[in-house]
């Protein structure tokens, strides 16, 4: 029972770091085996539309993705935790999922992507409070997840926080983190 967690903000032991951190330890209560992955720490290119995925299901730009292709495959469970930059996902993090278009070649195009029961979950980070704050994000996510065949399964939203680290603050944020953790280890298991 594998889970990655994708940490797409910059800062380190920030909000969304500290909530990805508790949905990790969750998971791994119930037994799952975690792995981070911090993806302003990696190299990813953005999607330059060679459309070699087309070809073999392979993107032909050889960076950090190359790790990253075979942990999202072989993952049973995913936690991806965003802040909102200008009501989305961070550009790290949307160069990772651009380069999912590769995955989704191989489900939908090539169909080498075998059927799975994969569940991820979206941790949303903001520091505004308006209703439609996470809206973009999670049709994101979704469509990411659909890309390779993981179903949406759960979130969690977290408004009015800003400061580094201000998720200390709320540490009903936090035990709700460790019990998406846990929900998803619940899910695959
Ligand atoms: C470039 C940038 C854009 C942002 N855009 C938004 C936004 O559209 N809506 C919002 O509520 N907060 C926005 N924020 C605030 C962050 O989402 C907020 O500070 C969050 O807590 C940062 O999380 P982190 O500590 O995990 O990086 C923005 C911050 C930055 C740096």
């Amino acid at each position: 029972m594998k889970v990655l967690g994708i940490m797409g903000s910059p800062r380190v032991k920030g909000n969304t770091d500290l909530l990805l951190d508790e949905a990790l330890r969750g998971a791994k209560s119930r037994q799952a085996e975690v792995e981070k992955l911090v993806v302003d720490k990696m190299k990813i290119t953005p999607c330059r539309e060679y459309y070699g995925c087309l070809r073999d299901g392979n993107c032909v730009i050889r960076d950090d993705m190359d790790i990253i292709y075979p942990q999202l495959v072989e993952a049973d469970g995913i936690i991806v935790a965003s802040p909102m930059f200008f009501y989305g996902v961070t550009a790290q993090l949307k160069a990772l999922i651009d380069r999912c278009q590769a995955l989704w070649a191989r489900k939908y195009v090539l169909k080498t992507l075998p059927d799975s029961k994969k569940k991820g979950v979206f941790i949303g980070v903001g520091a505004t409070k308006g209703k439609q704050l996470f809206d973009g994000s999670i049709l994101t996510i979704k469509y990411f997840f659909q890309a390779f065949g993981v179903e949406y399964s759960d979130e969690l939203l977290v408004r009015g926080v800003d400061k580094r680290g201000e998720i200390k603050e709320h540490p009903d944020m936090l035990a709700e983190a460790f019990e998406l953790g846990e929900r998803l280890a619940q899910y695959i298991g």
